[in-house]
């Protein structure tokens, strides 16, 4: 992808990276390069399936997306997450479109929204209103960024989806499909900050920005922040910090593919903590694609699909229901499929079992997959 002059956006300084030893967890490169001949495609569709069906993240090099375009979509996260409170309100999103299902604009400041520390901008890729207004910089910009979402869904998510047919060895078309362009209402690119918490805050929310869960689409696809924070689920049962990679694409399965796939590509859990004492007074600014199959599309186990039926996983997670994606997220608002990963809650306020202490398992994997199993709605 050609870069373009970014002429007007103040440059992006990253934060330096942490000089904390964490305990990071150690994951798979899928390298796209290798995905246009037909040997190494091979090869990458079997690491592509034991890294998803293991760890549930990747890294991802090899993406197309060229230094100067990421650093000038990263100048706009940053022109955008920082603009002035009061200049943010007249593109937040409305009661009526979140009401909808509809992500787009700017986190409600009050009623929908909470406390403004996580803030995020959404785009959506197919938005029913061809006259959204968006901040100055951005439509000066919205072309070189329209192309970057495009990329993310066109050549990205498409050599993932034929990654995934290859895995579960059935045709591409039939995977494809899943994920045709123009399908999706709730399909979106989202720039987001995470604003340094108050020690006062920090200890309310005990150090939890964004308490463990599950993303609810596809994949999410986000560009690796130099802020560290996002932390993975170990199937050890520790929670593991995952490391900045500049320039790398970090990627997780949603609950939507847990359920396309009987269950062989889990939903990953992760959560979102406070920054490294060296990072922990820096704006953590992010960039996100959420990745999301067809409106309509029924989000059961692929029926033709050797592999499922050889590892007897053809048959729905929930047998009591079948939702297509907008009745998933529909669904998903009113606490579907919601994990109970938040038993470190004290009950006592002197019992407090330390989130962040080394060696700190929070509870057996067994109670964690337990508590992540599906259920019927209630
Ligand atoms: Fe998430």
């Amino acid at each position: 992808m050609a870069a373009r002059q970014n002429t007007t956006v103040p440059k992006w300084a990253p934060p330096a990276t942490t000089k904390e030893n964490l305990d990071y967890i150690d994951l798979v490169n899928i390298d796209l390069s290798k995905f246009d001949d037909p040997l190494s495609r091979k090869e990458l569709a079997h690491e592509f399936f034991s890294a998803f069906t293991q760890d549930g993240f990747v890294t991802v090099s090899g993406h197309g997306i060229s230094n100067e375009v990421w650093d000038a979509q990263m100048d706009l996260a940053n022109a955008t997450m920082t603009m002035d409170p009061a200049a943010k309100v007249p593109f937040e999103v409305t009661p009526e479109e979140d009401e909808q299902g509809i992500y787009v604009g700017f986190k409600a400041a009050g009623g929908l929204g909470f406390h403004k520390e996580i803030d995020f901008y959404n785009m959506l890729l197919n938005d029913p209103k061809a006259d959204r207004k968006h901040p100055a910089h951005l439509i000066h910009h919205f072309a070189e960024t329209q192309k970057v979402m495009l990329h993310i869904r066109d050549d990205i998510q498409r050599k993932f989806l034929v990654l995934l047919a290859m895995c579960l060895e059935i045709p591409e078309q039939e995977m494809l499909q899943t994920h045709r362009a123009g399908q999706s209402s709730s399909e979106y690119y989202r720039y987001m900050s995470y604003a340094p918490l108050t020690p006062e805050a920090t200890l309310k929310a005990r150090g939890l920005f964004m308490p463990a869960h599950a993303d609810w689409g596809t994949f999410s696809i986000l560009f690796s922040q130099p802020v560290c924070a996002l932390q993975i689920l170990h199937k050890s049962g520790v929670f593991k910090w995952v490391e900045y990679k500049p320039y790398t694409l970090v990627v997780n399965v949603g609950q939507a593919l847990e359920l396309m796939t009987g269950g062989v590509f889990p939903a990953t859990i992760h959560r979102v903590v406070t920054p490294p004492p060296d990072q922990v007074n820096s704006l953590r600014v992010g960039i996100y694609y959420f990745s999301r199959p067809n409106d309509d599309y029924s989000l059961l186990p692929f029926k033709n699909s050797p592999v499922l039926k050889k590892l007897g996983k053809d048959k729905p997670l929930d047998p009591s229901v079948t939702y297509n994606t907008v009745q998933f997220l529909e669904a998903k608002k009113h606490g579907y499929l919601k994990p109970d990963l938040d038993f470190d809650r004290p009950r006592d306020p002197g019992v407090h079992s330390d989130p962040f202490r080394e060696g700190d398992t929070f509870a057996p994997t067994e109670k964690l997959l337990a508590s992540i199993a599906v259920k019927a709605a209630t």
